[in-house]
């Protein structure tokens, strides 16, 4: 089983809740990159069982540029077998919070095997950390209830 956590993070925040989730992931699985968009080989995307993508919300509602290829390259791909997850970090200053996370939520539902989102405000703190080992069962829980 392989997985790859890719994000991107200008201030931090998301990266901390990345680490989080790497550390959980690698309690359940040996072969996981971990991934900052610019390290992203997007040809090996596809052998993937599993991919969670992180990202920080830019803008008003919308994707940090350095997330556009990646969002292009899943949508031109055939990822139907992988199970993907999408988490990310907000501000609810903002009219639309994690609208990032909301737009990859939305179109990995159609282009994978969407199995949990998860939204944070700025940085993680106790009560959204408890939620990364839900985070991860979700995506774990897809990963054996899809049929060999
Ligand atoms: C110019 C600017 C625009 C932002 N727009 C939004 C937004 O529309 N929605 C939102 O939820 N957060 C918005 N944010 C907040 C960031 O997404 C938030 O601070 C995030 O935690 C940054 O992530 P990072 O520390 O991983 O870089 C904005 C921040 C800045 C500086």
């Amino acid at each position: 089983m392989k997985a790859a956590i890719i994000y991107t993070s200008v201030t931090g925040n998301t990266a901390v809740l990345a680490e989080e989730i790497y550390i959980e992931m690698n309690h359940h699985i040996d072969d996981i990159d971990f991934l900052t968009i610019d390290q992203v080989d997007f040809d090996a995307l596809p052998d993937y069982d599993i991919i969670a993508i992180g990202t920080y919300t830019w803008g008003s509602g919308e994707l940090p540029v350095e997330m556009d290829e990646l969002f292009w390259e899943i949508e031109e791909r055939d990822l139907q077998h992988v199970i993907t997850g999408v988490f990310g970090t907000g501000d609810r200053f903002y009219p639309y919070f994690c609208g990032a996370v909301d737009q990859f939520r939305d179109m990995l539902y159609v282009q994978s095997q969407l199995a949990v989102t998860l939204k944070v405000e700025l940085l993680p703190q106790g009560e959204d950390l408890k939620k990364v080992p839900i985070f991860c069962e979700r995506l774990l829980s897809k990963l054996v209830s899809v049929p060999a």
